[in-house]
This record gives structure tokens, sequence and C-alpha cells, in this order.
């Protein structure tokens, strides 16, 4: 396994863990010696106990000597980053290029290479290109395997996947691969066999796909606001359709993370390239950028138009919850806009302060707990539903905050419980509560 991120360490720890003896190799050296140490670099549920397990058990190796853990191996996944390539908005594939060409130098017989890295079309067959001229002589096969994990659910995502997709053009790949994940079989994941070009396209399509529901049900949040809506109902009765279906339709700050914002943009310029551009996906991509920039503003709208000197408690950092990621969160947007703004931010994640330290301004205070950052503040802000906000007392926060706004940018607070504590409810798209708060004025 070339990788030892978030997808290279969960597909290797679960390989393991179905009895596949895996050889992580990981150049960076920060993350290998936490590695090697019994540490995860990382924040997982369950990964550690299920890397711990596997250690022991001697099917699961690290470390930066790609030579050694390639030799003698039926397959080699590479499952290096492949982030947007500065300027232009195409998947930088040159972690994935290198890594193939490392392997393709340190193989000692017949392997499959697999791309689990999500990468652009052409990219397997531009990778057998790059093998063959690295060794000429190498029997070898490419394939390519997107993976569907989601973080924070990942290992349940690995070992039970609603399918497995492999693009494979030989028997003798496909047969490798078919008994690497036999064990998913028999809990009946269907596995997928297509080409290449296919299953490379199938991953981007999917996240897309994703990427344009979650944008959808953000523009109609927009406009449930201006109608008097709920956009949660909305939300409800479109996704009992089954054609329809529920996942996906939560209205928030718009989408971040470390696939959703790259991959669209790559999709983009993918189907630019080809001569078939995407205009859904275009229009996905500005949709959830001028969203993010949107959600500052409605804070400093909220607070008359400038929130200079105010105190503003943010809750959650990371892209979203059980996870430490903090790529393209919308948090970041966000916190640095009101910081240049001249308001005091006071923030809490449970775990991914460490991470956002290095991408918010220094300005930015982090708290010990959600309590802490309320203390004294003018606002709460709600960016990442971690669970633990879900059951805040209004109450003990009514108590400690000085002003009595609450944005809550996921929809996660019950608005009727912090309206009858005095509060300043706002949820995104919840256009009834805003009619019902005017005629309740009006009434008065
Ligand atoms: N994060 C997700 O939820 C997710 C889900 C599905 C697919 N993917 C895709 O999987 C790929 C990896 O994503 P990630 O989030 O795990 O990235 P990541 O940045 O967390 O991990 C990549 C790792 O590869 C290492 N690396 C780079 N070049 C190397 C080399 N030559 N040899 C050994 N190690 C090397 C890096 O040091 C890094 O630790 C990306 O293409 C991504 O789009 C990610």
């Amino acid at each position: 396994m070339i990788g030892g991120g978030y997808v290279g360490l969960v597909s290797g720890a679960c390989f393991a863990d179905l009895g596949v003896e895996v050889a992580v190799v990981e150049t960076d050296a920060a993350k290998l010696d936490a590695l090697q140490n019994g540490r995860i670099p990382i924040y997982e549920p369950g990964l550690d106990r299920l890397v711990a397990e596997n250690v022991a058990a001697g099917r699961l190796t690290f470390s930066d000597d790609l030579a050694t853990a390639v030799a003698g191996v039926e397959a080699v996944f590479i499952a290096v980053g492949t982030p947007t390539r500065r300027g232009d908005g195409h998947a930088d594939v040159s972690y994935v290029n290198a890594a193939a060409e490392q392997v393709a130098r340190a193989l000692t017989g017949y392997a499959v290479v697999v791309t689990k890295s999500t990468v652009p079309v052409g990219t397997g067959r531009r990778i057998a290109q790059i093998m063959r001229h690295a060794r000429p002589e190498l029997e070898f096969d490419v394939a390519s395997n997107p993976e569907f994990l989601r973080e924070g659910s990942a290992i349940g995502d690995f070992m039970r996947p609603d399918r497995v997709v492999i693009g494979a053009e030989s028997e003798r790949a496909r047969e490798v691969l078919r008994r690497l994940y036999r064990p998913l079989y028999l809990i009946e994941a269907p596995i997928l066999f297509t080409s290449l070009e296919t299953a490379e396209l199938t991953k981007y399509a999917a996240n897309s796909f994703l990427a344009m529901k979650v944008t959808f049900i953000n523009e109609m949040a927009d406009l449930c606001e201006r109608v008097g809506a709920d956009v949660q109902d909305v939300a409800r009765g479109i996704g009992l359709d089954g054609r329809i279906g529920r996942k996906f339709l939560n209205a928030g700050p718009g989408f971040g993370g470390s696939c959703f914002p790259k991959d669209t943009l790559a999709l983009m310029r993918i189907a630019q390239d080809w001569g078939a551009p995407s205009r859904l996906v275009e229009a996905t991509v500005a949709v959830n950028d001028a969203r993010k920039s949107a959600m500052s503003a409605r804070i400093v709208q909220a607070f008359g138009g400038s929130v200079h000197g105010k105190v503003i408690a943010v809750l959650g950092l990371t892209f979203k919850p059980e996870t430490d990621d903090m790529r393209d969160a919308p948090s970041i947007p966000i916190v640095s806009r009101l910081a240049e703004e001249g308001a005091i931010l006071r923030t809490f994640d449970p775990v991914g302060m460490s991470h956002a330290k290095d991408l918010l301004p220094p300005s930015v205070q982090f708290c010990a707990d959600a309590y802490d950052a309320a203390t004294g503040a003018d606002a709460l802000i709600l960016v990442t539903e971690w669970n633990e906000f879900r059951a805040l007392s209004p109450e003990r926060l009514a108590d400690i905050m000085r002003g009595r706004l609450l944005m809550d940018l996921r929809n996660v607070f019950d608005p009727a419980v912090f309206l009858e504590a005095g509060f300043d409810y706002r949820g995104v798209g919840r256009g009834l509560q805003a009619f019902r708060e005017q005629n309740k004025k009006a009434e008065g």
C-alpha cells in the first residue's frame, strides 16, 4: 500500500484484518514515526484498535522502504494524494506517477498495480506507459479500484461497501483483485468489473453527483428562507421519494472536505478537456464557492453590518464530524473573514484544533470545550455538527453568553427550545421559523 493517509491506512488495515499481508509505505517522516510507534496520525473511529491488532498479528507493517515492501507482492495499491493542482483545477497526479515509477523499478515479478487514489480518466493507461518505460521487460497489469469510504465511518464503509468498482482489463489482474475482495463478496457486496476509464470516471461521477445533491438542497434552503418554508421538511418530503433518497439533503454552509471540492473541480476540467463540458458540475462548483462566502456575510449581517469587537464562539472546525480533516472546511473562510473584520473568535472542535491552528488566523482563540468557547460571547455559531454539541443546555449557554444570537449552520438544534430560552435562533433554510417569529411579534 503506497501512502499511509486516510485511504491507504484504512484500506491497508482492513485488508490486513481480512487476512492479507500488508506493507504500508509512507514517506512523511512524522507520520511514519507515529505509525511505527503505535500512534495513529489521523482521527478515525476504531482505527487505532484495528491497526494495533493487525500489527500484533504480524500482518501489517509500516516503512519508507518501497523496494522491500513491494518485493514479491501480488498487488500494489497506490493511495497517495491527488490534490487540486495549483492554478488550473486539474488533479495533481505527480505523486501517483512518481509512485508508479518507483514501483516499476522495485517489483521483482508480475504484480497488479492498482490506483486507489482518485485519478483523472486516462491516468491508468498513462502509468502503464510510465512503468513500461522504466522497466520494459517487467510483467504487470494496471487496474483502477477507486475508494468510496467516508472519513468518520471509513472502516465500516470499507468492510461493508455498497459496491466495489474494479477497472481491470486482463483476467489475471481481475483474478488477483477478486481474491483480495472475496471476503467482502461473501457478505454480498457487489463487485463491478469495468474498463480502466469507466472505473476512473465512476469515482468522479459519484462524488460530483453527491456534491450536486448537497448544492441543490442548499439552493432550496435559500429559497425556503425567502418564501417562509422549512428546508428540513422539504428535504424529508422529497427524500422519502425512493428515486431521490434522504441522504445528502442536509442544508448547510456548503460542502468541503478532502474529496468533493477537488473532485468536482477535477471532473469539471476533465469534461472540458474532452470537449464535453458539464454545466451541472460547473454550476455546482460555482454555487458552492459563493455559498461559503455568503455564510460569513450572513453572520456579519446578523450583527447589523459590523462584527468589529464582537465576541463570536464557533463550534466545530473540521469539514464534518468524526474526522480531524480540515481540508477545504467551510470553517476556514468563515472564521478567517470574521477575524479579518475585527471579531474576536473563540473556537472549539473535539479533534480538529491542532490542524486548524495552522489554517486559521493567529488571533483565533482555541478553547477547552463548547461552554468555554461560549463564555462571554455575543453569538454562537455551530459550523460542524459533532454529536456532543447536540445536547448543549440553552439555559447554561444563556447564563454564560453576553449576547443571544445563535446561528445553527447545520440545523441540529431544536429552534423551539432555544427560542424559549430567549435566543435569537437562526438555522439554514428555516424560513418558517422567521415567519412564525414575525407573526409572533405582529401578534404581540
Ligand atoms: N480522504 C478520503 O475520504 C478519500 C476517500 C476516497 C478516495 N480518496 C482519494 O484517495 C487518495 C488519497 O487520499 P487521502 O485522503 O488518503 O490523502 P492523504 O494526503 O491523507 O494521504 C496520502 C499519503 O501518501 C503519502 N505519499 C505520497 N507520496 C508517496 C510515495 N511516493 N510513497 C509513499 N507515500 C507517499 C503522503 O505522505 C500521505 O501521507 C486521493 O486521491 C483521494 O482523492 C480519499
